[in-house]
């Protein structure tokens, strides 16, 4: 079995590490009694979660020594509002937390951003450890210290930034996903080829399938490139104020999509940042910056691994520019009454684009709906 990995997150007194590789989780005990400070730890997760990975967790805490005390959330999108919000944190003062006491976020990207939350809230802010269980949050939610909760709004606005103490990343958890969940991150790890790295995308391309079928190489690869590359962003822009807004390429078009579809089963976040960086690659390519290959290219990729390349036929087909139109414009990034758009001049070269207007916006939307929806019906007419 290949050792452990550690990358770094460098931000001074703040800074992690990531620590990745197989069989981790026997071992959690051990990692995680350098970084704590207090030999009892409250840990959360949910109920798809917990019958998988609670008990050979707790157990491993056991073994350091470490007291622990576990609650399991609902599992879903859905979780993350108000209510189950302060639920959580009244659960967790019942159990007598301290100032030193740890929050261990074991689970996917729902739990950790709500226990990250509420580790950045309860007693003005307790140490967070994230034990990420599924591929989209190895690579992606549980580095960097955004945590949030959902509002009626939109997704994710209510938060703050809580950098954790330690990432524990088990590739081994990842062969209890199923297909869907791992293709849903899959599109996160493909999002830092399309950002800055051309050759991880190249990559991507001769070995995705096989990380998808199982390959633990092809997986701890992707999640080292994947997390190398989210550390350096973060370590260089903490607070998002440059760089870091690379890393939302696909999120503003994929957030409207999620809003239309209801935040539900329909549509997962990681299909829809696929969805939304094609379209980011289309809208590219229409405006003149990208040449109409590399969004081909990207479609073709997409393709080949099962993750959908046309957002015609979610929600039925009933899916209006508008109504995305409008989700967006409620992102977080707006400034001035204008979308923040992350978009792309090649694979693996993107940069942040605040000058496409509304009305170019909608337009390109409508086009982008009709199209997916002609090709629906040539394929289904065609089958
Ligand atoms: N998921 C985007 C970020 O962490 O900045």
């Amino acid at each position: 079995m290949k050792a452990a990995e550690r990358l770094t997150v460098a931000l001074g007194g703040r800074s992690y590490d990531i620590v990745l590789g197989r069989g981790l989780i026997a071992e959690a005990g051990a990692l995680l009694t350098p970084v704590i400070r207090c030999r009892r730890a409250v840990i959360v997760t949910d109920a798809h979660v917990a019958p998988l990975h609670l008990a050979p967790f707790a157990a491993a805490l056991s073994v350091a020594g470490i007291e622990h005390r576990a609650i399991v959330l609902p599992p879903g999108e859905a979780t993350k509002d108000f209510v189950h919000f302060a639920k959580l944190c009244e659960d967790i003062l019942a159990l007598g937390i301290e100032r030193a006491t740890p929050i261990v976020a074991l689970g996917g990207g729902v739990v950790g951003d709500i226990a990250g939350f509420a580790a950045a809230s309860l007693l003005r802010g307790l140490d967070l450890v994230q034990v990420p269980t599924t591929l989209l949050a190895q690579v992606d939610s549980s580095v960097g210290g955004k945590t949030a909760i959902d509002t009626s709004h939109g997704k994710n606005l209510v938060g703050a930034f809580h950098q954790p103490r330690l990432v524990i990343a088990d590739i081994d958890v990842l062969a209890t996903l199923p297909r869907r969940e791992l293709l849903a991150g899959y599109a996160e790890v493909a999002k830092y080829g399309l950002i800055r790295d051309r050759s991880f995308f190249a990559w991507l391309e001769e070995n995705g399938a096989a990380l998808i079928a199982g390959d633990a190489a092809a997986r701890q690869q992707a999640v080292r490139q994947s997390c190398a590359a989210k550390a350096a962003i973060v370590a260089a822009d903490e607070r998002e104020s440059g760089e870091r807004a690379l890393l939302n390429f696909g999120h503003t078009f994929g957030h409207a999509l999620e809003a239309a579809t209801g935040f539900g089963e329909k549509l997962l976040h990681g299909e829809a940042v696929a969805l939304g960086m094609q379209l980011a690659f289309d809208l590219s390519a229409r405006l003149g910056f990208c040449r109409p290959e590399a969004a081909a290219r990207l479609r073709r990729h997409f393709a080949a691994i099962g993750l959908p390349t046309s957002p015609a036929g979610i929600a039925g087909g009933t899916l209006a520019a508008q109504t995305l139109l409008t989700h967006m414009q409620k992102d977080k990034k707006v400034a001035q009454g204008r979308v923040t758009l992350i978009l792309a001049r090649d694979i693996g070269d993107a940069f942040v684009c605040r000058d496409v207007t509304p009305a170019t916006l909608a337009s390109f939307l409508a086009a982008a709906l009709e199209r997916g929806q002609n090709s629906l019906e040539t394929a289904r007419g065609g089958a």
